[in-house]
């Protein structure tokens, strides 16, 4: 694997999606190959796996199917779009992965953190995001930004000590590793986030390029 692997995080509302065509253009104008994704889906059939994990229904959805649902889609994800992509040297903007499982499902879902480790391990192999941006921001400040984007989806529809677990994880995990991860004040205006974003190119860049 030669390219870079980059994963942004963060809870709904963040910014994530707006700040991901931001990235995209600022590392391809510097004339890198950006393959720009999203979890969970990213392919036909892992689209139709995050329908089924997205869509409210009467039925409760068991965390344990969640889990394997998460999954089952990345791992689609990983052959189809995010191996071949690194490996012919692409650097890859993935809105979410497997932080996000540990958030949601571990922090929010209550799921042993071990129990994710062995999907990770056994779906991945050794392969990690080589860095990872997490979009940090108050839980209602990103609930009423995504609130306003239109219907609620089935994890938007939980609440607030939901999120309070998400964010807690992301923020946890992002202080076991101040090399890999990143944390972005996602909380400010549009124009400071991505002006922040602007000061960390030149990191992407360097790990990009070497
Ligand atoms: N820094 C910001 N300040 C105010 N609104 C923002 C900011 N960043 C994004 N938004 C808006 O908030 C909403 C959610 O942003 P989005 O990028 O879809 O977040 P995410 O993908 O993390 O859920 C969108 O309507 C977007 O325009
Ligand atoms: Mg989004």
């Amino acid at each position: 694997m030669t390219g870079l692997f980059i994963t942004l995080e963060g809870p709904e509302g963040a910014g994530k999606s707006t700040n991901r065509e931001y990235l995209a253009q600022r590392l391809r104008e510097n004339g890198l190959d950006v393959v720009l994704t999203c979890e969970p889906g990213g392919t036909p059939l892992a689209e139709r796996i995050r329908e089924l994990l997205l869509a409210p229904a009467d039925e409760t959805m068991n965390s344990d199917t969640e889990l394997l649902l998460v999954f089952a889609a990345r791992a689609q994800h990983i052959a189809q779009v995010i191996h071949p992509a690194l490996a012919r040297g692409a650097i890859v903007l993935c809105d979410r992965f497997t932080d996000a499982t540990y958030a949601y499902q571990g922090g929010g879902r209550g799921l042993s953190v071990q129990r994710i480790e062995q999907l990770e391990n056994f779906v991945q192999g050794d392969m990690r995001p080589d860095l990872t941006l997490i979009f940090d921001l108050p839980v209602e400040v990103g609930l009423s930004r995504a609130a306003a984007r239109g219907r609620l989806d089935r994890f938007e529809q939980e609440g607030l000590d939901f999120f309070q677990a998400v964010r807690g994880s992301y923020l946890a995990r992002a202080r076991q590793d101040a090399q890999r991860y990143r944390i972005i004040d996602a909380g400010q205006t549009l124009s400071a986030v991505q002006s922040d974003l602007d000061a960390l190119l030149p990191v992407l860049l360097e790990r990009a390029i070497g």
